[in-house]
Protein backbone atom coordinates (compact mmCIF):
# COMPACT_ATOMS: atom_id res chain seq x y z
CA UNK A 1 0.00 0.00 0.00
CA UNK A 2 3.00 2.67 0.84
CA UNK A 3 4.22 1.72 -2.88
CA UNK A 4 1.17 2.65 -4.00
CA UNK A 5 0.26 5.89 -2.35
CA UNK A 6 4.04 6.56 -1.22
CA UNK A 7 2.59 7.50 2.49
CA UNK A 8 5.19 6.23 5.20
CA UNK A 9 3.76 6.53 8.73
CA UNK A 10 3.61 5.43 12.30
CA UNK A 11 6.36 4.81 14.62
CA UNK A 12 8.66 3.88 12.19
CA UNK A 13 7.37 6.20 9.26
CA UNK A 14 11.51 7.35 9.12
CA UNK A 15 13.13 4.17 8.90
CA UNK A 16 10.18 2.83 6.48
CA UNK A 17 10.72 5.46 4.05
CA UNK A 18 14.59 4.83 4.00
CA UNK A 19 14.17 1.68 3.09
CA UNK A 20 14.64 1.36 -0.89
CA UNK A 21 12.18 -1.86 -0.72
CA UNK A 22 9.22 0.29 0.21
CA UNK A 23 9.60 3.02 -2.21
CA UNK A 24 8.53 2.29 -6.27
CA UNK A 25 10.98 1.64 -8.56
CA UNK A 26 13.51 4.55 -9.37
CA UNK A 27 12.70 5.90 -13.06
CA UNK A 28 14.58 4.30 -15.66
CA UNK A 29 14.54 7.45 -18.96
CA UNK A 30 15.64 7.18 -22.32
CA UNK A 31 17.42 9.58 -23.45
CA UNK A 32 16.19 11.37 -26.66
CA UNK A 33 17.80 11.09 -29.65
CA UNK A 34 19.39 14.65 -29.31
CA UNK A 35 21.26 12.60 -26.57
CA UNK A 36 22.34 9.42 -28.18
CA UNK A 37 24.03 9.64 -31.65
CA UNK A 38 23.85 5.73 -32.03
CA UNK A 39 19.94 6.08 -32.14
CA UNK A 40 20.43 5.51 -35.72
CA UNK A 41 21.84 2.27 -35.38
CA UNK A 42 18.95 0.80 -33.43
CA UNK A 43 20.46 1.56 -30.02
CA UNK A 44 18.33 2.91 -27.01
CA UNK A 45 20.18 4.44 -23.91
CA UNK A 46 18.09 4.50 -20.95
CA UNK A 47 19.39 6.71 -17.44
CA UNK A 48 18.83 4.93 -13.89
CA UNK A 49 17.61 7.58 -11.94
CA UNK A 50 19.51 6.87 -8.37
CA UNK A 51 18.50 10.21 -7.67
CA UNK A 52 14.99 9.13 -6.69
CA UNK A 53 16.28 6.81 -4.23
CA UNK A 54 14.74 7.68 -0.41
CA UNK A 55 17.78 10.46 0.21
CA UNK A 56 18.23 11.44 -3.34
CA UNK A 57 21.63 9.55 -3.81
CA UNK A 58 22.93 6.16 -4.90
CA UNK A 59 24.67 5.64 -1.66
CA UNK A 60 21.11 5.92 0.47
CA UNK A 61 20.47 2.63 -1.28
CA UNK A 62 23.86 0.92 0.39
CA UNK A 63 23.81 2.68 3.50
CA UNK A 64 20.26 1.59 4.42
CA UNK A 65 20.83 -1.79 3.77
CA UNK A 66 24.27 -2.08 5.56
CA UNK A 67 22.74 -0.56 8.59
CA UNK A 68 19.80 -2.54 8.86
CA UNK A 69 21.73 -6.05 8.20
CA UNK A 70 24.14 -4.82 12.02
CA UNK A 71 21.02 -4.13 13.51
CA UNK A 72 19.73 -7.61 12.43
CA UNK A 73 22.51 -9.46 13.25
CA UNK A 74 22.71 -7.47 16.62
CA UNK A 75 25.68 -5.93 15.92
CA UNK A 76 24.19 -2.27 16.91
CA UNK A 77 23.97 -3.22 20.63
CA UNK A 78 25.44 -1.44 23.04
CA UNK A 79 26.74 0.84 19.88
CA UNK A 80 26.49 4.67 20.04
CA UNK A 81 28.83 5.80 17.22
CA UNK A 82 29.31 4.78 13.88
CA UNK A 83 32.94 5.94 11.98
CA UNK A 84 33.36 5.94 8.33
CA UNK A 85 35.70 6.91 6.14
CA UNK A 86 33.58 8.91 3.47
CA UNK A 87 33.57 12.48 2.10
CA UNK A 88 30.29 12.73 0.52
CA UNK A 89 27.19 10.98 0.02
CA UNK A 90 27.62 7.84 2.07
CA UNK A 91 28.52 9.07 5.31
CA UNK A 92 25.39 11.21 5.45
CA UNK A 93 23.11 8.19 4.24
CA UNK A 94 24.56 5.86 6.93
CA UNK A 95 24.01 8.66 9.77
CA UNK A 96 20.36 9.06 8.73
CA UNK A 97 20.21 5.22 8.39
CA UNK A 98 22.02 4.48 11.61
CA UNK A 99 19.81 7.20 13.75
CA UNK A 100 16.42 4.46 12.20
CA UNK A 101 18.38 1.82 14.05
CA UNK A 102 19.27 3.82 17.33
CA UNK A 103 22.77 4.77 17.04
CA UNK A 104 22.68 8.34 17.20
CA UNK A 105 26.21 9.77 16.61
CA UNK A 106 28.19 9.61 13.10
CA UNK A 107 31.43 10.70 12.64
CA UNK A 108 33.65 10.30 9.35
CA UNK A 109 37.41 10.57 8.30
CA UNK A 110 37.69 13.12 5.71
CA UNK A 111 40.74 14.01 3.62
CA UNK A 112 43.10 16.96 3.91
CA UNK A 113 41.63 18.47 0.46
CA UNK A 114 38.14 17.67 0.88
CA UNK A 115 36.34 21.26 -0.46
CA UNK A 116 34.36 23.48 2.47
CA UNK A 117 31.01 22.30 0.68
CA UNK A 118 31.46 18.98 1.59
CA UNK A 119 32.46 19.97 4.91
CA UNK A 120 29.03 21.93 5.28
CA UNK A 121 27.22 18.91 3.79
CA UNK A 122 28.64 16.99 6.72
CA UNK A 123 28.14 19.67 9.21
CA UNK A 124 24.57 20.66 7.92
CA UNK A 125 23.63 16.77 8.97
CA UNK A 126 25.71 16.70 12.49
CA UNK A 127 28.00 14.37 11.17
CA UNK A 128 31.31 14.99 13.05
CA UNK A 129 34.51 15.33 10.47
CA UNK A 130 37.69 13.84 11.48
CA UNK A 131 40.43 15.23 9.00
CA UNK A 132 43.31 12.99 7.88
CA UNK A 133 46.47 13.51 5.95
CA UNK A 134 45.37 10.65 3.42
CA UNK A 135 48.61 9.52 1.78
CA UNK A 136 48.32 9.82 -2.07
CA UNK A 137 47.12 6.02 -3.08
CA UNK A 138 45.19 5.05 0.35
CA UNK A 139 45.80 1.41 1.35
CA UNK A 140 43.43 -0.54 3.76
CA UNK A 141 46.43 -1.89 5.52
CA UNK A 142 48.08 1.64 5.37
CA UNK A 143 47.89 3.02 9.23
CA UNK A 144 48.02 6.35 7.75
CA UNK A 145 44.82 6.10 5.58
CA UNK A 146 41.74 7.12 6.97
CA UNK A 147 39.73 3.63 5.89
CA UNK A 148 42.32 2.26 8.01
CA UNK A 149 41.91 4.65 11.25
CA UNK A 150 37.73 3.85 10.85
CA UNK A 151 38.49 0.56 10.87
CA UNK A 152 40.59 0.38 14.18
CA UNK A 153 38.57 2.76 15.95
CA UNK A 154 35.32 1.03 14.79
CA UNK A 155 36.28 -1.92 16.65
CA UNK A 156 36.24 -0.18 19.83
CA UNK A 157 33.81 -0.49 22.38
CA UNK A 158 30.85 1.84 21.57
CA UNK A 159 31.96 2.08 18.09
CA UNK A 160 30.98 0.12 15.08
CA UNK A 161 32.42 0.78 11.26
CA UNK A 162 30.53 -0.11 8.48
CA UNK A 163 32.86 -0.80 6.15
CA UNK A 164 31.86 0.60 2.61
CA UNK A 165 34.96 -0.48 0.80
CA UNK A 166 34.55 -3.85 1.67
CA UNK A 167 31.22 -4.55 3.63
CA UNK A 168 29.01 -7.38 1.38
CA UNK A 169 25.79 -5.78 2.35
CA UNK A 170 26.90 -2.52 -0.19
CA UNK A 171 26.68 -4.77 -3.53
CA UNK A 172 24.17 -6.81 -2.05
CA UNK A 173 21.72 -4.18 -1.75
CA UNK A 174 21.75 -3.81 -5.54
CA UNK A 175 21.50 -7.28 -6.07
CA UNK A 176 18.39 -7.00 -4.37
CA UNK A 177 17.30 -3.62 -5.29
CA UNK A 178 19.22 -1.57 -8.22
CA UNK A 179 19.19 -4.99 -10.70
CA UNK A 180 15.99 -6.89 -10.02
CA UNK A 181 14.26 -3.15 -10.76
CA UNK A 182 16.45 -2.54 -14.16
CA UNK A 183 15.08 -6.19 -15.27
CA UNK A 184 11.90 -5.63 -14.92
CA UNK A 185 11.67 -2.26 -16.36
CA UNK A 186 13.25 -3.30 -19.15
CA UNK A 187 12.00 -6.93 -19.20
CA UNK A 188 14.74 -8.74 -19.21
CA UNK A 189 16.09 -6.72 -22.53
CA UNK A 190 19.29 -5.35 -21.29
CA UNK A 191 22.17 -5.98 -23.30
CA UNK A 192 24.47 -3.04 -21.84
CA UNK A 193 24.92 -1.96 -18.34
CA UNK A 194 27.75 0.80 -17.25
CA UNK A 195 28.53 2.55 -14.01
CA UNK A 196 31.44 4.63 -12.49
CA UNK A 197 33.52 2.60 -10.80
CA UNK A 198 33.65 3.89 -6.70
CA UNK A 199 33.36 1.55 -3.92
CA UNK A 200 32.50 -0.78 -6.99
CA UNK A 201 29.16 -2.08 -4.96
CA UNK A 202 26.86 -0.66 -7.03
CA UNK A 203 28.49 -1.98 -10.49
CA UNK A 204 29.38 -5.42 -8.61
CA UNK A 205 25.93 -6.17 -6.83
CA UNK A 206 24.21 -5.14 -9.66
CA UNK A 207 26.17 -7.00 -12.64
CA UNK A 208 25.96 -10.24 -10.43
CA UNK A 209 22.25 -10.27 -10.24
CA UNK A 210 21.69 -9.37 -14.23
CA UNK A 211 24.38 -11.93 -15.07
CA UNK A 212 22.61 -14.45 -13.46
CA UNK A 213 19.60 -13.92 -15.05
CA UNK A 214 21.76 -13.46 -18.56
CA UNK A 215 25.33 -14.29 -18.52
CA UNK A 216 25.11 -12.56 -22.23
CA UNK A 217 25.08 -8.78 -20.62
CA UNK A 218 27.71 -6.64 -21.39
CA UNK A 219 29.20 -4.76 -18.17
CA UNK A 220 30.67 -1.86 -18.45
CA UNK A 221 33.16 -0.34 -15.74
CA UNK A 222 34.09 3.93 -16.02
CA UNK A 223 37.68 4.94 -14.13
CA UNK A 224 38.71 8.12 -13.57
CA UNK A 225 41.66 8.83 -16.24
CA UNK A 226 44.77 9.42 -13.78
CA UNK A 227 45.27 12.89 -12.67
CA UNK A 228 41.47 13.79 -13.27
CA UNK A 229 38.53 14.52 -10.79
CA UNK A 230 34.97 13.32 -10.49
CA UNK A 231 33.45 12.84 -6.96
CA UNK A 232 32.46 9.62 -5.96
CA UNK A 233 34.89 7.31 -8.72
CA UNK A 234 37.76 6.28 -8.66
CA UNK A 235 41.22 5.73 -10.54
CA UNK A 236 42.98 2.79 -11.21
CA UNK A 237 45.46 3.41 -8.70
CA UNK A 238 42.78 4.03 -6.25
CA UNK A 239 40.51 0.97 -6.90
CA UNK A 240 43.04 -1.04 -5.16
CA UNK A 241 41.52 -0.26 -1.89
CA UNK A 242 38.51 -2.21 -2.95
CA UNK A 243 37.65 -5.49 -1.25
CA UNK A 244 34.66 -6.37 -3.38
CA UNK A 245 35.69 -8.89 -6.47
CA UNK A 246 34.63 -6.29 -9.33
CA UNK A 247 37.27 -7.14 -11.69
CA UNK A 248 35.24 -10.51 -11.97
CA UNK A 249 31.68 -8.60 -12.75
CA UNK A 250 33.62 -6.29 -15.61
CA UNK A 251 33.73 -7.02 -19.41
CA UNK A 252 35.06 -3.47 -20.39
CA UNK A 253 36.50 -1.05 -18.72
CA UNK A 254 36.59 2.80 -20.12
CA UNK A 255 38.54 5.83 -19.38
CA UNK A 256 36.79 9.37 -18.21
CA UNK A 257 37.67 12.91 -18.07
CA UNK A 258 36.61 15.71 -15.68
CA UNK A 259 35.59 18.47 -17.92
CA UNK A 260 33.87 15.63 -20.74
CA UNK A 261 31.90 14.63 -17.14
CA UNK A 262 30.62 17.97 -15.85
CA UNK A 263 29.95 18.81 -19.64
CA UNK A 264 27.93 15.61 -20.28
CA UNK A 265 25.80 15.84 -16.95
CA UNK A 266 25.15 19.94 -17.74
CA UNK A 267 23.73 18.28 -20.95
CA UNK A 268 22.01 15.72 -19.30
CA UNK A 269 20.50 18.24 -17.02
CA UNK A 270 19.44 20.95 -19.93
CA UNK A 271 17.04 18.16 -21.13
CA UNK A 272 15.61 16.92 -17.88
CA UNK A 273 17.73 14.21 -17.06
CA UNK A 274 18.85 16.29 -13.77
CA UNK A 275 21.98 14.16 -13.32
CA UNK A 276 25.63 15.17 -11.31
CA UNK A 277 29.09 14.69 -12.76
CA UNK A 278 29.77 10.89 -12.08
CA UNK A 279 26.38 10.27 -14.23
CA UNK A 280 27.61 12.29 -16.89
CA UNK A 281 31.02 10.19 -16.22
CA UNK A 282 29.41 7.11 -16.63
CA UNK A 283 27.10 7.90 -20.23
CA UNK A 284 30.86 9.35 -21.45
CA UNK A 285 32.40 6.17 -20.55
CA UNK A 286 29.61 4.44 -22.38
CA UNK A 287 29.43 6.19 -25.87
CA UNK A 288 33.29 5.70 -25.76
CA UNK A 289 32.57 1.62 -25.54
CA UNK A 290 29.69 1.77 -28.39
CA UNK A 291 31.86 3.95 -30.64
CA UNK A 292 34.50 1.40 -29.87
CA UNK A 293 32.11 -1.18 -31.07
CA UNK A 294 31.34 0.46 -34.05
CA UNK A 295 34.76 1.37 -35.18
CA UNK A 296 35.79 -2.01 -34.92
CA UNK A 297 32.74 -3.58 -36.74
CA UNK A 298 31.44 -5.70 -33.64
CA UNK A 299 28.53 -3.37 -32.40
CA UNK A 300 26.14 -6.27 -33.90
CA UNK A 301 27.73 -8.82 -31.54
CA UNK A 302 26.30 -6.66 -28.66
CA UNK A 303 22.98 -7.29 -29.99
CA UNK A 304 22.64 -10.64 -29.03
CA UNK A 305 19.38 -11.52 -30.79
CA UNK A 306 17.54 -8.51 -30.00
CA UNK A 307 15.97 -6.17 -32.60
CA UNK A 308 17.58 -3.36 -30.11
CA UNK A 309 20.68 -2.99 -28.34
CA UNK A 310 19.14 -1.65 -24.90
CA UNK A 311 21.96 0.26 -22.79
CA UNK A 312 21.17 1.37 -19.43
CA UNK A 313 23.84 3.85 -17.00
CA UNK A 314 23.44 4.82 -13.56
CA UNK A 315 23.13 7.95 -12.29
CA UNK A 316 23.74 8.40 -8.57
CA UNK A 317 23.32 11.37 -7.90
CA UNK A 318 22.21 15.45 -8.23
CA UNK A 319 24.51 18.15 -10.12
CA UNK A 320 23.36 20.18 -7.42
CA UNK A 321 26.15 19.52 -4.21
CA UNK A 322 28.68 20.23 -7.06
CA UNK A 323 26.72 23.58 -8.95
CA UNK A 324 30.60 25.48 -8.36
CA UNK A 325 32.49 22.84 -9.58
CA UNK A 326 30.75 23.31 -13.21
CA UNK A 327 32.25 26.69 -12.91
CA UNK A 328 35.68 25.80 -12.33
CA UNK A 329 35.84 22.95 -14.71
CA UNK A 330 33.81 24.26 -17.82
CA UNK A 331 34.54 27.16 -20.10
CA UNK A 332 32.10 30.79 -19.47
CA UNK A 333 30.93 29.95 -23.00
CA UNK A 334 28.98 26.89 -21.92
CA UNK A 335 26.81 29.61 -19.84
CA UNK A 336 24.27 31.94 -20.54
CA UNK A 337 25.89 35.29 -20.43
CA UNK A 338 24.81 37.28 -17.31
CA UNK A 339 23.24 40.38 -18.73
CA UNK A 340 23.50 43.49 -16.39
CA UNK A 341 25.79 42.17 -14.52
CA UNK A 342 27.47 45.33 -13.25
CA UNK A 343 24.02 45.86 -11.54
CA UNK A 344 24.94 42.91 -8.92
CA UNK A 345 26.05 43.99 -5.35
CA UNK A 346 27.23 40.07 -4.45
CA UNK A 347 30.07 40.23 -7.21
CA UNK A 348 33.51 38.89 -5.59
C1 LIG B 1 28.35 10.66 -6.62
C2 LIG B 1 28.77 9.23 -6.69
N1 LIG B 1 28.91 8.65 -7.89
C3 LIG B 1 29.28 7.36 -8.00
C4 LIG B 1 29.56 6.59 -6.90
C5 LIG B 1 30.03 5.19 -7.12
O1 LIG B 1 29.18 4.20 -6.63
P1 LIG B 1 29.81 2.90 -5.99
O2 LIG B 1 30.47 3.31 -4.70
O3 LIG B 1 28.66 1.99 -5.73
O4 LIG B 1 30.80 2.35 -6.95
C6 LIG B 1 29.44 7.17 -5.67
C7 LIG B 1 29.80 6.43 -4.49
O5 LIG B 1 30.13 6.97 -3.45
C8 LIG B 1 29.03 8.52 -5.54
O6 LIG B 1 28.91 9.12 -4.34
Amino acid sequence: MAKKLNVFKGKKSIEKFLNPGEHPMMPLVELPESLNPFAGKRVRIFAKLMTFSPLGNVKSVPAFNMMQALYQRGELDQVENVIENSSGNTVFSLALAALQFGVKNTSSYVPHEISIHKLWMLLFFGVQPIVNKEPSLPDANDPRAGVYKAREKGAQPGWINPGQYNNPDNPAAHEKWTAKQIWKQTKGKINILCAGLGTTGTITGTAKTLKKKNDAINIVGVMREDSSYVPGVRTKGLLELIGFDWEKQVDFIEQVTTEESYSKSMQLSRQGIVVGPSSGFALCGLLNFLQKKVDDDSLEDLRNDDIEITCVFICPDSPVPYLDEYFKYLDTSEFPEIINSDLLENEE
